[in-house]
């Protein structure tokens, strides 16, 4: 038998009834306080057949944040609400991982705590604008890490991820991508420092790698992913040579046995910001665990991709945006209802938990045949 995106997997310490992961999405509607609320229990019930849930990126502390209205987990009330949405996911027989992010440069005075300034690995400022409260403002010039801070750092992540199993996770993904802190650590495009975390690839994998070992500790490297995007020039991202540093990366991470590794792949705007794409089949043969991948996929090339050996999940974002039932709808190949991007970010429950799920996810495909209410559902 071919494995496709319906063979189930043993992804660390779960066993996932499918391949069809949903990736994590920053939708911007976490209430006051940046705690989820009934509204985001919603959201991620609808959502839990996916193999596996990723949380939208959640921030680690109020000096992580960098967009209005993302969840964070580091404060009593987040842990509660969080809670909810596990409860909720889990009572649907699903799984879900929560997204450990800090913003690091992305950021914005006005969103941190006493109009602080967004903190990074270097001075070097963000090309382009902030998302504020107050609208678009432009990045500020970040301050460095004193190297006597970077402890801190990683003892916020290891607080986020005690903070993780406290609400009923069952497992964490370490934002390592799409130019974030840690991302702004990893690439030398952004790292200018000269202690011991910048200069060779080695020093600048210092954090992220400690950051993860911390995190291991807390949850057991079975549950713990980690997210890298090595081509991505989002945030204003560059590196001298991805091929051989995040290849070094990628090759210090096998010594964990995590549960998985999730690769952004290289896309058309990573080209035209003069990127240097690294496909993911240059990454295979270096990672020795499952590979989870991510880029604009439908239904055939991620069956392609299983079934051809080139990963082993597929998470999709988009598609799981307008399609709660996602694998249900592959399944069957049902028609597919197309996303809204104007309601991907901010706003309520137009464009985040109205988008329907088939009539009847337990009818078997025969039932369905010729039925003209699942196309009324689908285009309603
Ligand atoms: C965003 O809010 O634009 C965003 C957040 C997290 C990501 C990527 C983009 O990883």
């Amino acid at each position: 038998m071919t494995t496709d995106l319906f063979s189930p997997i043993q992804l660390g310490r779960y066993h996932l009834p499918n391949r069809i992961i949903m990736a994590p999405l920053t939708r911007n509607r976490a209430g006051a306080g940046n705690v989820p609320q009934a509204l985001n229990v919603l959201y991620y019930e609808q959502r839990a057949s996916a193999g596996l849930i990723i949380s939208e990126a959640t921030q680690i502390s109020p000096h992580g944040v960098g967009y209005p209205a993302t969840p964070g987990i580091h404060s009593a009330e987040q842990i509660a609400g969080w809670k909810q949405v596990t409860q909720a996911v889990h009572a649907k027989g699903g799984r879900i991982f929560l997204q450990l992010w800090h913003t690091g440069r992305i950021s914005h005075p006005s969103l941190l705590p006493n109009g602080e300034q967004p903190v990074s690995a270097s001075a070097i400022a963000a090309e382009g604008m902030a998302s504020t409260y107050e609208g678009e403002q432009p990045f500020v010039a970040p301050r460095a890490l004193e190297t006597t801070e970077i402890p801190t750092i990683i003892e916020m992540y290891r607080q986020g991820a005690a903070n993780a199993l406290e609400a009923g996770f069952d497992g964490v993904e370490v934002h390592n991508a799409n130019g974030y802190l840690l991302d702004q650590f990893l690439r030398d495009g952004v790292n200018q420092r000269t202690d011991a975390y910048g200069g060779s690839i080695a020093n600048r994998a210092r954090l992220p790698l400690a950051v993860l070992e911390a995190v291991i500790e807390v949850w057991g490297a079975d549950r713990v992913g980690i997210r890298l995007s090595p081509s991505s020039t989002f945030n204003s991202m560059s590196d001298s040579d991805p091929e051989q540093h995040f290849g070094y990366f990628v090759e210090q991470l096998n010594r964990y046995n995590l549960a998985y590794l999730h690769l952004l792949e290289p896309s058309e705007s990573d080209l035209r910001h003069g990127g240097k794409p690294v496909p993911t089949s240059y990454f295979r043969p270096l990672y020795h665990g499952n590979l989870m991948v991510n880029w604009d996929y439908d239904f055939a090339q991620g069956q392609a991709v299983i079934a051809n050996g080139e990963a082993d999940l597929v998470s999709y974002g988009k598609l799981f945006i307008s399609n709660p039932d996602l694998p249900e709808r592959f399944r069957r190949n049902a028609p597919l209802t197309p996303f809204d991007p104007a309601t991907f970010y901010g706003g309520g429950a137009v464009g985040y938990t109205d988008y329907p799920s088939l009539p009847d996810s337990s009818v078997p495909d025969s039932s369905l045949q010729d039925s003209s209410l699942q196309e009324q559902q689908i285009s309603s």
